[in-house]
């Protein structure tokens, strides 16, 4: 086994956005594009020797080969030990949980969390820092000056390592270790709920369904859902991971959760329905008949989370992104403990939750997650809400009567205007910005605009600031609009429109959303010239 050192050029473009660095896949199989990201991220903490790491991703085309060449790369590199879950396979969440548990120097997270996967879908690499968190912007900043000037990658020349068999391995002077990427996960769930309660409202006849989407939670909830807990089997859909998810779109939401929401908007529907993304941070809730947005799910998480184990003692702070709705905001209010409003992107969150500000936090786009490990955990929110519907023993429709009935409803959706010529995007981000100031007072379709702004964060840990967040109007008659351009997507721009409503206590709380939103929609269509600027009409994903 020798190490090799590769002669190579830096690649345009390797910029690793608010996930990692996610671009379609064939694009990173092309020689030494992978390589030089790894390399670049090595180089930017100062090296790899001595040094611990975890590695794995959530089982999309191209994950096996990509994690035999981080592994010989780190061993290329002096790199100590590698833990990497069986198959190489590890949920973004079990991911963080493994860096935090081993205390290690950091890891390498292999997905495009939500996106499609295949050899013509998309593929990501994101580096997480020894928090468990996803690297700050100096750390994805200096990551990005190496990939700048990159002339070299170190690798060792070594037959692959079989991920099937648990334990020790060797790879030149690396210890590899691989683990299984569930049971340290779960002992952390089982830290948290009250497991027997849960089991209990199994065994009562309780009965849900959780949507896998043939991704990598299918393994984890079948281990927690259906052995632990007692769930009967079938309580889990397509659990078996699949390079391709099946060919679907791993995004829960109902959107791409379909076939979930029939069954949970008919007649024999199960009481509680859920699912998870590629790589198992995001969530979607849904009750019998009522699907729950994940900002208000966000605000029932936080006003409920006291009957849970693992927060008895009340939760220090809730921290939610800027475009996600308000609700959250109400019941830390009620609560008498702070709330944040941070940019999008769960980095944001890291600081806030390593200071022990926030212990809850959530964004709109169904990431939801706390202080136990440090990126958004769909399994926790599903387990979450669980250990609360079993507490309570209301159903999910009765808690969320109860909860508008008690801070009045935030209505909200998402208007997501996919592959617009960047462009097109760009001049409709600028012009409007440049008109902020002059809106207030002006009225557009029906409503008259009270305050625009385009919000940036001073991190009230750090100090640092983060400009250019997001263009926001408030509206009379408590609405407000959001507008931002997409940091993930992988074709021309996506542009996000952020929709919300307030109805106070009192007030009509069972409207459909999209109605109740019609008039910041039309308000916000018309000041933002998305007609004559974007040639579009409607959306191409409203959640
Ligand atoms: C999207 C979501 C954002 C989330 C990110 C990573 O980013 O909107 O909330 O943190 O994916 O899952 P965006 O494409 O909007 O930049
Ligand atoms: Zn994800």
């Amino acid at each position: 086994m020798t190490v090799e050192t590769v002669s190579t050029n830096p690649v345009e473009g390797q910029k690793p956005g608010t996930s990692g660095l996610r671009k379609k896949t064939r694009v990173f199989m092309q020689p030494g594009y992978l390589e030089n990201f790894v390399q670049s991220v090595f180089n930017a903490i100062g090296g790899a020797r001595g040094k611990t790491f975890v590695v794995g991703g959530d089982g999309r085309f191209f994950n096996r080969e990509a994690i035999q060449t981080i592994l010989k790369m780190a061993a290329a590199n002096g790199a100590k030990r590698v833990i990497v879950g069986q198959n190489g396979l590890l949920s973004t969440p079990a991911a963080s949980h493994l860096i935090r548990l081993n205390e290690t120097d950091g890891g390498l997270i292999l997905s495009a969390s939500h996106n499609p996967g295949g050899i013509d879908e998309d593929f990501g690499v994101k580096f997480n820092t020894p928090n468990g968190g996803p690297a700050p912007e100096g750390v994805t900043n200096a990551i990005f000056e190496q990939t700048t000037k990159i002339d070299e990658y170190a690798i060792l020349d070594a037959p692959e390592i079989d991920l099937a068999i648990i334990g020790a391995h060797m790879l030149g002077n690396l210890d590899v270790d691989v683990v299984d990427p569930v049971s340290d996960y779960r002992a952390l769930m089982e830290s948290l709920f009250d497991f027997d309660a849960i089991r209990a409202l199994f065994a009562s006849g309780f009965t849900m369904r959780f949507d896998a989407m043939h991704a990598i939670t299918g393994p984890y909830a079948a281990s927690v859902l259906e052995n632990a807990l007692g769930a009967p089997e079938g309580t889990v859909l397509n659990g078996v991971p699949l390079e391709d998810f099946g060919g679907g779109h791993p995004d829960p939401n109902p959107v791409w959760a379909k076939p979930l929401m029939d069954t949970m908007m008919s007649d024999t529907a199960p009481d509680f329905g859920a699912a998870s993304d590629g790589d198992g941070d995001r969530n979607m809730i849904v009750g019998r008949g009522l699907y729950v947005t994940p900002s208000d799910s966000l605000a029932v998480l936080a006003a409920n989370a006291h009957l849970a184990p693992g927060y008895t003692d009340g939760l220090a702070g809730v921290a939610r992104s800027m475009p996600t709705s308000g609700a959250s905001d109400r019941v830390a209010a009620k609560l008498g403990i702070a709330s944040f409003e941070t940019p999008t992107g769960w980095k944001f969150f890291g600081n806030l939750l390593d200071a022990g500000k926030a212990t809850i936090c959530g964004e709109e786009s169904a990431g939801t997650g706390s202080d136990h490990v440090r990126e958004k955990d769909g399994l926790w929110a599903v387990l979450l809400w669980l250990n609360i519907l079993a507490a309570r023993k209301d159903s999910v429709a009765e808690i969320m009567v109860d909860h508008w009935a008690t801070y009045g409803r935030n209505y909200y959706s998402r208007h997501d205007y996919e592959a617009v010529p960047t462009d097109a995007a760009n001049t409709l981000m600028s012009d409007l910005r440049a008109k902020l100031s002059d809106l207030p007072g002006q009225s557009f379709a029906e409503l008259t605009v009270e305050a625009a702004d385009e919000f940036s964060y001073r991190d009230p840990v750090d100090d640092s600031l983060s400009e250019n967040q997001g263009l926001r109007i408030w509206y009379e008659g408590g609405s407000r609009a959001v507008l931002r351009l997409s940091g993930t997507g992988t074709e021309g721009a996506t542009l996000r429109v952020y929709l919300e409503q307030y109805a106070p206590q009192g007030a009509d709380h069972f409207q459909d959303a999209q109605v109740a939103l019609a008039a910041v929609r039309d308000a916000t269509a018309e000041v933002s010239r998305m007609q004559t600027l974007l040639d579009r009409t409607s959306p191409d994903v409203v959640t």
